[in-house]
């Protein structure tokens, strides 16, 4: 990478070791700035339209929106602003009640985040729908297949799922396909070639918390109603018992929008442009080949990823992931522990927790080398469990 993009984020800067980009990534300044320029020049509502700045604020949605359109090869009437994937996920869950029937089943990874999996539980229920896990999904798509849910590139063990092949046997049964592109979205191209429906969260790449995008391809949505209903969603009131919604994706919008979000977001935008997914998967492809290598180096260690993948799960001998995340979290190397909220891994024969490095392009050798530094000196704290 000729650029050093690493010192666009101040919070790199802090001396901390970060490596669970999987839950959040780090923001670079622009995104910072552009939230704090929202609030200090543009701070209307687009409600306020009929405005000089109202104006610029709608103008900026619009943008925003076709960039998001531009990147997921879809159009803007199909983007659809949340606070993030998990409402993505249940707000298409509600609306899919309106497509299905009685006796449909709906396919799930084992290796789904709970966000993709409760809400698909829950509507199964009060629907009366078979819900199957799935370790191979395209083999188990079938004709009473009706929604196939899971994430293009997982949170926890790294499954190589080949997104195309699912997508071409769920055309041939009429199955829509949920993509949780959470992960995936920052890591190599996402698009509505493969997926029907995408849900993901600004905050994983690089931009702000609390915006999440729910992509929903033109045909399915024209079958849906909103579950939501509000201000800025309605056309007009027929009578004092009925009303129509407004012809344009804003129908599935009620309420304000995090505004300073989506002017954050853009930034975000704008950076992967210039680095490019491409760039970003050669620099994670080379960290990630070099993390294994290291942490191969590690007493005790064993290893549940391949070499390679973006997201490397392990445990050491003896101890438990919790203990080994907390230890090096007190040392400021920031790692996850746990199951990453996807409960349904134990039913698929993996172990019940581990340690979790999660890389981004800004990481470096020198992060590894001081979490694989603190792993080998562990033994004061470690030994006392
Ligand atoms: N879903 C996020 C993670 O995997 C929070 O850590």
């Amino acid at each position: 990478m000729k650029k050093n993009y690493r010192k666009l984020f101040p919070m790199l800067n802090n001396q901390i070791v970060y490596l669970d980009n999987a839950a959040l990534t780090q923001k670079p300044i622009s995104v910072i700035n552009a939230g704090s320029q929202f609030y200090k020049k543009y701070a209307i509502s687009t409600r306020t339209s009929d405005s000089k700045l109202g104006i610029i604020v709608q103008q900026k949605v619009d943008l925003v929106r076709q960039k998001v359109a531009n990147l997921l090869n879809g159009s803007p009437n199909e983007i659809i602003f949340t606070s993030g994937t998990t409402q993505s996920l249940n707000l298409f869950s509600l609306m899919a009640k309106q497509l299905l029937n009685v006796g449909d089943e709906i396919l799930l990874s084992y290796y789904n985040h709970s966000s993709n999996i409760i809400p698909w539980l829950e509507i199964a229920k009060e629907l009366k729908l078979q819900v199957k896990f799935s370790k191979n999904l395209v083999a188990d798509i079938n004709h009473k297949t009706k929604i196939i849910a899971y994430s293009q590139v997982t949170n926890n063990i790294d499954q190589h799922f080949d997104s195309d092949s699912i997508y071409q046997k769920a055309k041939q049964f009429n199955a829509i396909v949920v993509n949780d592109a959470a992960q995936a979205i920052a890591h190599e191209k996402v698009s509505f070639a493969n997926s029907d429906i995408i849900a993901f969260s600004t905050n994983k790449l690089y931009g702000p918390t609390g915006l999440g995008i729910l992509a929903i391809k033109q045909d399915i949505l024209q079958s849906i109603n909103p579950v939501i209903f509000g201000g800025g969603s309605v056309e007009k009131m027929i009578d004092v018992n009925s009303w129509c919604k407004k012809q344009t994706i804003e129908a599935f919008e009620p309420g304000t929008l995090n505004l300073a979000a989506i002017w954050q977001f853009e930034q975000a935008l704008n950076l992967i442009d210039e680095i490019t997914i491409d760039e970003i998967q050669k620099i994670n492809l080379e960290l990630a080949n070099y993390l294994y290598d290291r942490l191969l180096t590690v007493k005790g260690i064993e290893i549940f990823s391949q070499k390679g993948d973006f997201i490397t799960l392990f445990r050491i001998k003896n101890y438990a992931p919790q203990d080994i995340a907390s230890y090096l979290g007190h040392k400021d190397i920031y790692v996850r522990s746990g199951n990453f909220c996807s409960k349904a891994l134990s039913f698929a024969e993996l172990e019940n927790d581990y340690v979790r490095v999660s890389l981004a392009f800004y990481n470096n050798k020198n992060d590894i080398n001081k979490l694989v530094k603190a792993l080998k000196e562990g033994g004061d704290f470690l030994s006392f469990i």
